[in-house]
């Protein structure tokens, strides 16, 4: 296999004929962050540094050729995280620390610096792995300094090879990070890690959630406060389907509770995880604490599924950002206010059964109590025949979204329904983002999301209620984000 561990060294040639590829792609986004070309996962190093929002995501660009790679750090930056501007390949995978992948890790503003922690993967000639934890700082210049040798060294006694996306914070003087863990039993933990000066640190314990065992592996643990509560929150592997919950190949959620301190590790003595995101496609999110907001971020994806898009040498894409509010003793999500500036109405007259809506937009719509179903179609063809359908039924009080003639078929072997909210009263409020290739809906003011990958056809470009009642109001705008 042939490495290059800076972007520089990828022929141009190559580069080339992978855009042209991509070019060819009827799913590219309009106002979600994707790759130019290659394989995007994790979000990364999210936080507000020298005025503006910084983002980096996961980033292979040649997942899908001649079997070479490179998996670094991008970089894109917003004044108001919703219209971004590429910056960058900012990490790459150019010092011994890291040959294997400059993996997931976490960013804070700092004094002068935007301070980041991540991991740096490798395997020795035994092809073992040997993690390394990096700190790194990045000036307001664009200059990029990695602090070697490594602030953790390997992974510590008790613990296995999977040891890595060390997540930053500052409390007062002191910083802070939790860290992914896999126990020498083969069960999922994280570490909570801790340092006065950021460069040296010390493993304090594990972060107590009071599961001895949740899943195999928790990969891009989080923890922040909001009020007088610490939320943990993680992508735990392994966990079985449970009713409604679980049903992705993997899982993303949190647990509120205690604050983490030097001196308590305890979050909370109950088990208490809720999954935070109910649709098909969601994983490693990333929170950021900023301008007295608390804003997540995810990739809209997921490990180890095989999406359409690959045949156009490119997949993955992050979701739009989330601000976080705790209310209830449930984290509640919403839109950020941000994306309102860029919609332009669509007019509909919302008494016809059929609308030609096209792809990148939001609708606002409320769905009353009625006897039946209420069925609406999204990205459907003229026929009918395909569609992405949310099923909203007042006697069960469940709300479904159905995705198994959305189009081009993915990860059918974890289902094509989710139940993306429960137990709601007698109106449900919904707002929608319809991406050329994904639907997140948002319920009841953030109660539940759902966030999923569509692959429609061009054709697919209307909305279709499927039994037109008069238990519907519909809003619908465009949003003009981007070029
Ligand atoms: C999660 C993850 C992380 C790792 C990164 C590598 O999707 O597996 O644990 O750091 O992706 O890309």
């Amino acid at each position: 296999m042939k490495k290059y561990h800076q972007y520089d060294d990828i022929p141009l040639k190559l580069r080339t004929s992978l855009e042209e590829k991509v070019a060819q792609s009827p799913y590219r986004q309009y106002f979600h962050i994707e790759g130019d070309m290659g394989y995007i996962n994790d979000p990364n190093g999210v936080c507000y540094f020298d005025g503006k929002y910084h983002l980096f995501y996961q980033w292979s660009p040649l997942t899908y050729s001649e079997n070479s790679w490179f998996q670094g750090w991008y970089h894109v930056t917003s004044t108001d995280m919703i219209s971004w501007e590429d910056a960058e390949v900012r990490i790459e995978t150019n010092s011994p620390y890291e040959t294997h992948g400059a993996y997931s890790g976490s960013a804070i503003e700092d004094g002068e610096v935007m301070k980041i922690f991540y991991t740096g993967n490798t395997r020795n000639e035994q092809n073992e792995r040997i993690p390394y934890q990096i700190i790194a700082t990045l000036d307001k210049k664009g200059e990029l300094i990695k602090r070697f040798p490594p602030a953790i060294i390997g992974y510590p006694d008790g613990y296995t090879d999977h040891f890595r996306d060390p997540k930053i914070w500052k409390s007062k003087d002191d910083y802070y990070a939790v860290i992914g863990a896999q126990r020498k039993n083969l069960t999922g933990t994280s570490l909570l890690l801790h340092s006065q000066d950021s460069f040296s640190w010390r493993i304090l314990g594990e972060v107590d959630i009071a599961y001895p065992c949740l899943g195999y592996m928790w990969e891009c643990p989080n923890y922040f406060e909001i009020g007088d509560k610490g939320i943990f929150l993680f992508s735990p592997q392994g966990l079985k389907p449970e009713g409604n919950r679980y049903c992705n190949i993997y899982q993303t959620g949190y647990v509120i509770g205690n604050k983490l301190s030097k001196n308590n590790l305890q979050i909370t003595d109950k088990q208490t995880f809720q999954e935070i995101d109910r649709g098909f496609d969601f994983y490693a999110a990333q929170v950021m604490q900023a301008q007295g907001r608390t804003i997540l971020f995810a990739w809209m994806g997921l490990p180890e599924i095989t999406y359409p898009t690959q045949q156009y040498a490119y997949c993955g894409c992050l979701t739009l950002p989330r601000e976080l509010f705790l209310e209830d003793g449930k984290l509640k999500q919403r839109p950020l206010v941000e994306i309102e500036k860029y919609r332009q109405p669509l007019l509909v007259n919302v008494e016809e059964k059929t609308h030609e809506l096209g792809f990148g937009i939001e609708l606002s719509l409320c769905i009353r109590k009625s006897k039946h179903q209420t069925m609406i179609d999204f990205a459907a063809n003229m026929e009918n025949t395909a569609h992405t359908r949310l099923i909203c039924d007042f006697e069960k009080r469940e709300l479904i979204l159905d995705r198994h003639l959305a189009g081009e078929r993915v990860a059918e072997e974890y289902g094509t329904k989710r139940v993306i909210a429960e137990d709601f009263g007698d109106e449900v409020n919904l707002r929608v983002f319809l991406d050329r290739s994904s639907i997140e809906v948002f319920v009841n003011d953030g109660d539940f999301v759902a966030s999923s990958r569509i692959f429609p056809t061009d054709y697919q470009k209307y909305l279709h209620f499927y039994q037109r009642e008069d238990n519907i109001d519909m809003k619908v705008w465009r949003l003009e984000i981007g070029e």
